[in-house]
């Protein structure tokens, strides 16, 4: 069992490109056998601003888990499944709504950025205001440590922090919370008790953390406790209520450098892009047709591989001698551009070929990748399910 618990969801609203690839599903497939990897496709989030065109998503859903496994993302190291297709998020959506303060939605920094950028379009609707709440609830759900995200995202995460703190804090604090507490350190038996008691009254009295640390240790040890006692006896050390909802931390990853065939970061909007699992003849005649060095005309004029996106590409995909052969060629006029490029088509090529293949197998057999995805659907909503229930109790929802 690993310690960290991590979860990541992609909005689809359209086929993923190199540009995922090397910004985000490579850290993905690495992280599958470090830590529990949770990965969900995010229809929902893409419902807040594709909510008149639900074909684009429709079609994009199927296509994107391809896109995940073709990575080589795999589904029995990693859980994969479909956000609409865990209720539970919506349910805790909703029962969070109730304490998030409009302000701290509103003051989000993507929610203004978003509405600008997509200017076609009338996002001042309910869902999207709250598009970071329902991220939180995906979060929180799963009790996640761990959110891989990029830069733009991490105000999400940090608001997340902040709605599980507010909920710990209005109903963390559980009528006869002290006395459920000293059950629960008697659950943990005799001796264990007892050094319980002794650590939680040395980190109280005299504040020391290397007591807290030791408690938090033999906590984390003790596997046959129930999901409330441990929280119960996690809050009572450090002296606050039950911690009912866990923070999670924001994974940073470095911001995607993949370069598209104009130059420009990869990316749908500036259409310059080549997609995960294209086909060859379409990755060399665009490669074939990317623009260069604009004051390299004629073959005899000498280039500047800092102005020439072909450039870019080689840092992503040739090894230093290909790059010293390129570079000395295009100064000196010694190679050609299409001579230059030949390289860098070979390599997007085989990057992909395992991609393809892999590809191949979930083409051919779609009930393959819908299995996979009911499997984690099921497992995803195990976890979903115990959450709610000590959400519910929490919040005076457990009627019986
Ligand atoms: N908002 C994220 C994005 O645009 C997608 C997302 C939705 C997500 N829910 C999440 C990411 C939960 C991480 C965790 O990229
Ligand atoms: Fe660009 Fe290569 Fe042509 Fe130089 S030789 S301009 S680096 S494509």
């Amino acid at each position: 069992m690993f310690a960290d618990r991590v979860l990541s969801g992609m909005r689809p609203t359209g086929s993923l490109h190199l540009g995922h690839y090397h910004g985000v599903l490579k850290n993905w497939v690495k992280m599958q056998h470090e830590m529990e990897c949770l990965f969900f496709v995010a229809d929902w989030h893409a419902l807040t601003t594709h909510y008149d065109t639900p074909q684009v998503i429709e079609q994009s859903v199927w296509d994107m888990v391809v896109d995940w496994l073709a990575a080589g993302v795999d589904p029995a190291h990693a859980t994969l499944f479909i956000q609409s297709r865990v209720p539970e998020h919506a349910e805790l959506h909703l029962l969070l709504s109730m304490i998030t303060p409009l302000g701290w939605l509103e003051r989000m920094p993507t929610y203004k950025d978003q509405q600008e950028k997509l200017s076609g379009k009338d996002l001042s609707t309910y869902g999207f205001l709250g598009y970071p709440l329902l991220q939180s609830a995906d979060i929180l759900i799963y009790r996640a440590t761990q959110v891989p995200v990029g830069e733009d995202q991490v105000p999400h995460i940090e608001f997340t922090r902040e709605i599980a703190r507010r909920f710990n804090h209005i109903y963390g604090r559980e009528a006869g919370f002290e006395e459920k507490a000293e059950a629960a350190v008697k659950k943990l038996g005799g001796k264990k008790a007892k050094l319980y008691a002794e650590l939680r009254v040395r980190y109280q009295e005299q504040g020391d953390d290397e007591a807290l640390e030791a408690a938090k240790a033999l906590l984390d040890e003790q596997h046959s406790l129930s999901h409330g006692d441990r929280e119960r006896l996690f809050g009572y050390l450090e002296g606050g209520g039950k911690m009912i909802l866990s923070e999670p931390q924001a994974m940073l990853t470095a911001a995607s450098k993949m370069p598209g065939l104009d130059g420009q970061k990869m990316s749908k909007s500036y259409n310059n892009t080549i997609s995960l699992r294209e086909d060859e003849a379409s990755v060399t005649r665009k490669i074939r047709t990317m623009p260069t060095d604009p004051a390299r005309i004629r073959r005899t004029d000498v280039g500047d591989p800092d102005k020439c996106p072909v450039w870019q590409l080689h840092q992503v995909y040739s090894n230093e001698a290909t790059k010293a052969w390129a570079m000395q060629g295009c100064k000196s006029a010694g190679i050609g551009c299409i001579e230059c490029k030949q390289p860098v088509i070979e390599a997007v090529l085989d990057e992909q070929c395992p991609m393809r293949e892999r590809a191949q197998l979930y083409l051919d057999d779609p009930t393959l990748v819908r299995n996979i995805i009911a499997d984690g659907c099921e497992k995803a909503r195990a976890l979903a399910r115990d959450t709610m229930r000590d959400v519910r109790e929490a919040m005076g929802l457990s009627y019986s």
